[in-house]
């Protein structure tokens, strides 16, 4: 099964609550690309184990896969392999991914349970492009004429060597606040904006309020970015970084050969370049 990635197309962090989580308005949609996973039927007694092709990822019982498991009563007799192509650190969604993956193999797919296993699990239940609210658990589909702009489109994800920690991230909003927030208000009218009017470009909805504090320590993601627009395309950064993405006019190889080339003098010979499209 399919594990996409996520792009936060809109991304209004709106203030910290006091449980330690912020509060956020969020449009995000699903890629045609990610990770693969699998589940296959072991020994009835036997714990419920976890093989991934990457050695990096972290395979004991903290895993999301193993926690979505255990969570929905699955802690034994399952083996699980997890092909792993969406890079930790990037605000993809991966962790997040693959226990929504994980919890839909298993036929459990309930938005409280996904909830609990981290704040970007439950978008991953559905397949299409939403509104996420609260710190994420709060869900509603995109309305049609909005869901339409989405649909689709083709985009490059880019990923430079270095990650960034979301809890990092989440720091430095509460320690630059209240500037690095924007009103919730503020937030839901800018929102509505391009919901409201269905003349208005996907580039149009572009926001996110994590980006300042990234490109300070990163100044390596506003120089690309930049490039990027110079080219004539909308890019911004997907979460709490740090992949950045841009939006295609459409399959265009000359114009991807160029942004995958322009991404790795930015950013090194490591950066990952992937062209996909969000997914409807
Ligand atoms: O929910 P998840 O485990 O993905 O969150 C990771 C960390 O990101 C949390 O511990 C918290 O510090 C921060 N976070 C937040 N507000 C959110 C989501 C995440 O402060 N809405």
């Amino acid at each position: 099964m399919l594990s996409p990635a996520k792009l936060n197309l809109f991304l209004a962090v709106t203030g910290r609550r006091a449980d330690g989580y912020h509060d956020l308005v969020s449009v995000v949609a699903q890629v045609d690309w990610g990770d693969d996973l699998t589940v296959e039927p072991i020994g009835p007694g036997e714990k419920t184990t976890l093989v991934c092709d990457d050695p990096a990822v972290p395979g004991g019982d903290d895993n999301l896969v193993l926690r979505a498991a255990a969570a929905a009563g699955a802690g034994q007799g399952r083996r699980f392999r997890l092909a792993k192509r969406i890079p930790m650190g990037a605000g993809l969604g991966g962790g997040s991914s693959n226990a929504a993956a994980a919890l839909k193999l298993l036929g459990a797919a309930d938005a409280t349970l996904a909830a609990t296993l981290g704040s970007d699990c439950p978008l991953f239940l559905g397949p299409g492009p939403v509104v996420m609210r609260g710190r994420g658990e709060r869900i509603s589909p995109l309305p049609a004429a909005a869901a339409q702009r989405i649909a689709g489109r083709r985009v490059a994800i880019l990923k430079p060597s270095f990650g960034i920690s979301t809890p990092w991230a989440y720091r430095q909003m509460a320690a630059a606040a209240p500037e690095s927030y924007l009103e919730p208000q503020a937030a839901e009218a800018r929102l509505s904006e391009w919901l409201d009017d269905p003349f208005l470009p996907l580039e149009r909805l572009l926001y996110n309020n994590m980006e300042r504090a990234a490109f300070l320590k990163f100044p390596a993601l506003p120089a690309l970015l930049d490039r990027l627009r110079r080219l004539g395309v909308a890019a911004g950064m997907t979460g709490s970084g740090s992949a950045c993405f841009a939006l295609l006019p459409g399959p265009d190889p000359a114009l991807e050969s160029r942004v995958g080339a322009l991404a790795k003098e930015a950013w090194g010979p490591a950066t990952l370049c992937v062209f996909c499209a969000l997914r409807a």
